[in-house]
């Protein structure tokens, strides 16, 4: 299996260049938020629960997410690979996925981190919200808020996996293309991507 981290803060891009990437090395995408998102649509218990913490801006509680993931992943043992997105989001989370990986016999082979600076971010989510529908992307507190819980609880994962030698840090400002462009030479210049 090859495995990528799309990183970064809320807005940075991780959803937009996840799609291109997974067409392109044909990987599995899971995007904890969308599956969040589905759950709370079709009002299930997890979507429930999950509700009073994204409507807030706030992190689900790692337990529950790390649930989900591992569910997810359980279901999918036949694919060539993941693309996380929007997740880890917190320490505990990135060691629980090394375990769950290391159980599935695979790992992280890379962690895109794509780089932008927060004004930019607050405009981006703005925007994405007239469109999105998404309750958390309606205002500027709720997006503040959505920064704090990054900045405190997902950045630090920015050393865990820089300890780990596979961080790549992308400029996320600029063309799409441009960007998918960047991200796809980090993912190329590995020593052993399955494509
Ligand atoms: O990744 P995305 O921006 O779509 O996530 C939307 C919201 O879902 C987050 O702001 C957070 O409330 C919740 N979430 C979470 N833990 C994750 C991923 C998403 O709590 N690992
Ligand atoms: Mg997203």
């Amino acid at each position: 299996m090859f495995n990528i981290i799309i990183f970064g803060p809320p807005g940075a891009g991780k959803g937009t260049q996840s799609s291109k990437l997974l067409e392109r090395y044909e990987l599995v995408h899971l995007s904890t938020g969308d599956v969040f998102r589905s759950n709370i649509k079709g009002e299930t218990e997890l979507g429930l629960l999950a509700k009073s913490y994204i409507d807030k801006g706030e992190l689900v509680p790692d337990e529950v997410t790390i649930a989900m993931v591992e569910d997810f992943l359980a279901t999918r043992k036949d694919a060539k690979g993941f693309i996380f997105d929007g997740f880890p989001r917190t320490i505990s989370q990135g060691e629980a996925l090394d375990k769950i990986l290391t159980k599935m016999g695979t790992q992280i082979d890379v962690v895109l981190a794509l780089e932008v600076e927060e004004n930019e971010l607050v405009t981006r989510l703005l925007e994405r919200g007239k469109v999105s529908g998404r309750s958390d992307d309606q205002s500027e507190d709720k997006i503040r808020n959505r920064f704090a819980e990054y900045n405190g609880k997902t950045e630090p994962l920015l050393s865990f996996y820089n300890d780990k030698n596979i961080l790549r840090r992308i400029n996320g400002i600029g063309n799409i293309d441009e960007i998918f462009g960047n991200l796809c030479q980090a993912v190329d210049s590995l020593n052993h991507p399955s494509k």
